[in-house]
């Protein structure tokens, strides 16, 4: 755009995050970024001025990406979130105003694959629960080896159940395999995974020894392990969720903990997040809870912020992003 002076007005990208400088020398070469610091929402961030004037958005997954905020942003013409999951993002909207939305598959697969096998096998042979019981000075004399001591879930020989079987799905069953499980799937798109014996989820539920969510969190998928699948788990079940704690109804899951139905959880994700102090969930001894780290690695994090970085850079140039969530605004241009 000409700025009245001859010389071509830079667009204004905005970063929601302070990501490492030598990752967004590139795209500074193309744009003028504006980086934030503080963990403000966008909107009391930046001001109406600054907002309307912004070309592009590299964004997190903890930035709510929706109307109010995509009409304060007229000028938009992207959103490159670091995270595979874009269910912050008003993805509907920003594809009936032609704007591309960019995400970061593919790199984060075993990272988290890795994570949720962590959890499963935490949960079922209670990690957490017995270091807690150690550094509250609960092993001593008469609490030390004894053959019905701090008994956990056996996992080798177990089934375990997949809901979703994209990537990571694909890659905790390969895990699974190592550990000698029966692997059941089941997948919305009813698709078919080589060593994954693919069944109706109702099948899945009622047979796995422990249960992992690959899903994406959309409309579908809200709430879709409500009470009634839980209640249809086979009986001591271990839930393990890495994908996004609204698939899971978080009261429904502290129910079946408390009666015993389910023998533990492990969980990357929550409904809430950061979850609250006093949420149920925590105070339950069974449930091995993290702070959403599934991809939290060196490694991974420097490949998921490269490639948010890469579709901002080809969104700029004009060019298709590496990998974008609604490719169907390329076809409408
Ligand atoms: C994502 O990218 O959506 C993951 O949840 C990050 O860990």
């Amino acid at each position: 755009m000409a700025a009245g002076n001859g010389r071509t007005e830079r667009k204004r990208v905005v970063v929601t995050h302070p990501l490492p400088a030598e990752r967004l020398e590139a795209l500074a070469a193309w744009c003028e970024l504006e980086v934030l610091q503080g963990a403000q929402p966008l909107s009391q961030a930046l001001s109406p001025r600054q907002l309307a004037s912004c070309s592009g958005l590299i964004c997190l997954l903890t930035d709510a990406i929706d109307i109010p905020l995509l009409d304060a942003m007229p000028k938009l013409e992207f959103v490159s979130s670091v995270s595979v999951g874009v269910d912050h993002i008003d993805v509907e909207t920003l594809t009936r105003r032609n704007i591309p939305v960019g995400n970061t598959p593919g790199v984060l697969v075993d990272a988290t694959a890795d994570t949720a096998f962590a959890l499963l096998l935490a949960a079922a042979r209670r990690v957490a629960e017995g270091d807690r019981y150690i550094r509250e000075g609960n092993w001593g004399r008469d609490t030390r080896w004894s053959p019905d001591f701090f008994l956990g879930k056996d996992v080798s020989g177990g089934t375990l159940g997949i809901i979703g079987l994209g990537a990571i799905g694909q890659a905790v069953a390969r895990r699974a395999a190592g550990f000698g499980m029966s692997v059941l799937g089941w997948t919305p798109s009813g698709r078919e995974v080589p060593g994954v014996d693919s069944v109706s989820l109702e099948e899945l539920l009622l047979r796995s020894d422990f249960v992992s969510v690959h899903l994406a969190l959309a409309k579908e998928t809200r709430n879709m392990l409500d009470a009634e699948k839980i209640a249809a788990m086979k009986p001591k079940a271990v839930l393990v969720n890495t994908a996004r704690g609204g698939i899971v109804d978080e009261a429904a899951l502290v129910a079946a903990l408390d009666s015993g139905h389910l023998y533990a959880a492990g969980l990357d994700v929550f409904e809430r997040e950061p979850i609250a102090m006093d949420d149920p969930l925590l105070r339950h001894p069974r449930v091995v809870a993290v702070p959403h780290i599934g991809s939290a690695t060196t490694l991974t994090r420097g490949k998921m912020v490269e490639l948010a970085v890469s579709n901002a850079t080809a969104a700029l140039q004009g060019q298709p992003m590496l990998h974008c969530v609604n490719p169907a605004v390329y076809a409408a241009r």
